[in-house]
Formats: C-alpha cells, structure tokens, sequence
C-alpha cells in the first residue's frame, strides 16, 4: 500500500478505503464513495467557517500562523515592505514575478493613463448622503463601473483582463478619494498624472485649491501599510471575490463583493472598530474593567487576534514600527498610549495568553491613519486600495485554474421532512 494515503475505515459498514493524501491533503469528493446503501449521496465534511478546508492551490501568499511567517510570491513581507513600492509589490502579487525596470516603466504608466473616471461616476457619487459611509459609496461605485466596461465581462481573454486590472488599480485612488472629499463637502480633486500612484491619492484627498504640500514620510508610511495589505491569501474578503468570480462574473462586480466583505467589523472594519474601543475606554485608568467586560464575553478586544496567526502577526511588528515614525512627525496622539497600556495589559493577561490572542494588523493601523488626517469611518477604504492587488491576483488565479467551477458549498439539511401545505384559515 502507498504510504502516502489515508485508509479509513467505515464503521458503519466494515469497509475500508484508501485516499491518496498530496501535500498533507485528503480531496473531499474522495470520501463521496463512501456509502451505507448504493443511493447514498456519500460522505460530506462539515466545515463551517472553512476552519479546515482548502479550496484553491495557489502560488501567491504563503503565511505559516503559528510562525508568524508572511510571504507573497516567496519574498518576506519585511523585505517588501522596505525596499519595494506598492506598484511593484501589486506587479508582484498579479503578474507573479518582481518587474524588470522596462516592466514596471509599463506598469506604471498604463496605471496613470487609466486614473480618470467617466465624470457619469461623479453624477451618481454626488447623489450619496452627505454623511454616506465611504465604505457603502467605493463598494457601490466599484460594483457600478461594470456598466462603464461592458467588455469586462470578457473574463476569458487575457489581454482583456490585463486592461480591467489596470482600470481596477487606476481608478480606484480616484474614487475613493471622491469618496473622503463628497464626506467632507470638498469638490473633488482630479487625478494629477505628474506624480506618482501614492502621491496622487494623497494629493486628490487632501489637496485644498490646487494647494498640498506632500509630506514623504507619511506618504512613505502610508505606501508601507498599503504593502502590508496588499493579500493575506484566502481571507473573507479574498474568498468572496474568488466566489463571486467563479460564476463568471467581470471583475469590477467581484472587487465590490470584495469591499463588502471588507467593510465588516471582523475583517478589515477592525482598524475602525480598534479606534471606537479607545475611545469608549477613554483614559488608561478604565482598561482593567474593560478587560474585565471582554473577559466575560461582553465585546472583543478589537485589533487582537486572527485566524491564522497564532503567535504573532508580521504586519503588526513592522506597523509598530512606522506608527514611531510617523508619529515622530505628527506628534504624539493620546489614544496611542492608551493602546499601548492595553497591548501590555493584554499581554500579560491569561485569558488573551491562553487563546494565542496578540495584536493584529488593524492593532496600530488605524491609529497611524488617523495621524495622517484620515477620519476612522475612512479606514477601510484604504485597506481595500492595499488589498486590490491580492484581489486581483487571486481573482486572475481562479479563473484561468482549469479545477476551479462555480463556488457552490454544500450542506447538511435539518429541517423539516416533506409535509403537506396547510391553508391560512386552518393555521
Ligand atoms: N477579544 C477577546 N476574545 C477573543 C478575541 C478578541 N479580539 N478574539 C478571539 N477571542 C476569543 C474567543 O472569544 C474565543 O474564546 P473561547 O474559546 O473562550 O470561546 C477564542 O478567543 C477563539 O476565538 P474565535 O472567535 O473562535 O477565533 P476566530 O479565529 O474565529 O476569530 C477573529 C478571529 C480575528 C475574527 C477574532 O480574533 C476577532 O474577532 N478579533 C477582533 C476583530 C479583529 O481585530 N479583526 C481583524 C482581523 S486582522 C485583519 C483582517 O483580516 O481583516
């Protein structure tokens, strides 16, 4: 018998079935044999929350959790994070391959020649709320731009592809920084093609009569979050626009399932909810009985946590470490000592020790964007500009994967048997 198999043994039938085992894997549909009576549908997994289920091989991120270990395409995040621009880690992450100079000259200047938006797209944005999550605007106005690009439904043709990409990542900066201006009753600010993918978003947000003076070492921090954003393999977010792209779909309708699943407080809404909690703590002398309250269940420790790394998470030590910076220049905010009280607090605490609970990279994130001038409900927005290029890459992976089909779980019916229909009167 191969070693490299799993035999398991039915109890309820005595038989007995070898599954190859590849790359520490059993495939779910082998346990389909598995049958009491020949009609049986077979054997299932149950999994929900996908705590132990791969549903793609991939070549792009790799994180080892209990290591605290991120990669993408093989390159440390720290050496990314340092040496590289985000355009460069996007051509990364997309194209699979660090770009030669000629590639990332082309790269980059098919991205700038892509930043405007049709001016329909700001008839539509106006008509928001003035106070209009920016979150509910990019998802609406991302998911809209499909009726721009009628060709993006073209998802099997790869050239076509690379043109959406590029829209993707051009026009993005660009409406969310519409997004802040609509928020805070300012026109909006068009793209300026003389300066570079960060400097322009910066400029488009904060730029007052034609007027910003750029700070380098806030746009250099900001370029260094987006970077640690840029994928964290198959996360919420992530899975939703594989799923919503397995059927078919252009990948500006799946980038807005993208930012949905973004928007949420456990996933990328946490660098928002992070900056709620401080300010409901208030002052250092109020963290024991907030801990206390999460201890009994009564709320989370925002920003602590995560599925996958169990000891620390990469991104929050390099955070750390640009938040010095950046405060070095803004100043001290006086939420940051309350968070490092409670960082240490929580630390030291059994309860956040025994369950492998340590900051994550929404711990220090939203702080460092609040410094820069960003309002917390903005938060998210600027995580889904770092994530697009991951989205992108793992959406480019599932469609041209000749495995992959229509997302479609199964699942484990308990409701109610076949019964006859009662008419009202008789209910
Ligand atoms: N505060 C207090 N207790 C927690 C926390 C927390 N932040 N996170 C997990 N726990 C407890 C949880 O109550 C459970 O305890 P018990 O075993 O006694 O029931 C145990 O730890 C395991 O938690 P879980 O909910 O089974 O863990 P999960 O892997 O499903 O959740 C998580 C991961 C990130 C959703 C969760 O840790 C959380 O809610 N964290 C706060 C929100 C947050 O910071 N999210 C950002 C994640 S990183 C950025 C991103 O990916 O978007």
């Amino acid at each position: 018998m191969a070693s490299d198999t799993l035999t398991i043994t039915d109890n309820r039938t005595g038989k007995q079935y070898d599954l190859p085992i590849t790359d520490d894997t059993i495939r779910a549909t082998d346990l389909r044999q598995i049958k009491v009576r020949d009609d049986d549908f077979g054997l299932m997994t149950y999994d929900p929350a996908f705590m132990n289920t791969a549903a793609c091989r991939s070549t792009i991120t790799f994180i080892d959790g209990d290591k605290g270990i991120l990669r993408y395409r093989g390159y440390p995040i720290d050496q990314l994070a340092e040496q590289s621009s985000f355009l460069e880690v996007a051509y990364l992450l997309v194209e699979g391959e660090l770009p030669t100079a000629e590639q990332l000259h082309r790269w980059t200047e098919d991205i700038r020649y892509h930043t405007y938006v049709h001016t329909n797209v700001i008839k539509f944005l106006e008509g928001f709320r003035y106070d209009a999550h920016p979150m509910g605007m990019l998802l609406g106005a991302v998911g809209a731009l499909s009726t721009f690009y009628p060709d993006a439904k073209d998802v099997h043709d790869p050239a076509n592809r690379y043109i959406q990409r590029i829209r993707l990542m051009a026009k993005l900066p660009t409406i969310a920084s519409f997004c802040f201006r609509h928020s805070r009753g300012l026109p909006y600010e068009f793209p300026r093609n003389d300066l570079d993918y960060i400097g322009n978003f910066v400029n488009m947000t904060f730029s007052i009569g034609g007027q910003h003076e750029p700070n380098p070492v806030l746009q250099r921090a900001l370029e260094i979050l987006l970077i640690l954003h840029a994928d964290h393999e198959q996360n919420c977010s992530t899975s939703a626009v594989r799923a919503v792209g397995s059927s078919g779909v252009d990948p500006f309708s799946a980038v807005s399932a993208g930012i949905a699943a973004l928007y949420g407080p456990l996933h990328g809404g946490a660098n928002e909810a992070v900056l709620r909690m401080l300010d409901e703590i208030g002052t250092k002398a109020q963290i024991p009985a907030f801990i206390e309250r999460v201890k009994r269940g009564e709320g989370r420790l925002m920003g602590f946590g995560h599925r996958v790394y169990k000891s620390y998470d990469p991104r929050a030590k390099l955070i750390k470490r640009t938040a010095d910076e950046v405060f070095a220049e803004t100043g001290l905010n006086p939420k940051l000592e309350v968070a490092l009280e409670l960082e240490r607090i929580a630390l030291e605490d059994d309860y956040f020790i025994s369950r492998k609970l340590y900051p994550n990279v929404d711990f220090y994130s939203g702080l460092i964007y609040q410094a820069m001038g960003y309002p917390t409900d903005y938060f998210t927005v600027l995580f889904s500009l770092g994530r697009l290029p991951g989205w992108l890459a793992q959406w480019e992976e599932m469609i041209t994967d000749k495995e992959q089909k229509i997302a479609r779980p199964r699942q484990i019916y308990v409701g109610k048997d076949e019964r006859a229909f009662v008419p009202i009167g008789e209910r």
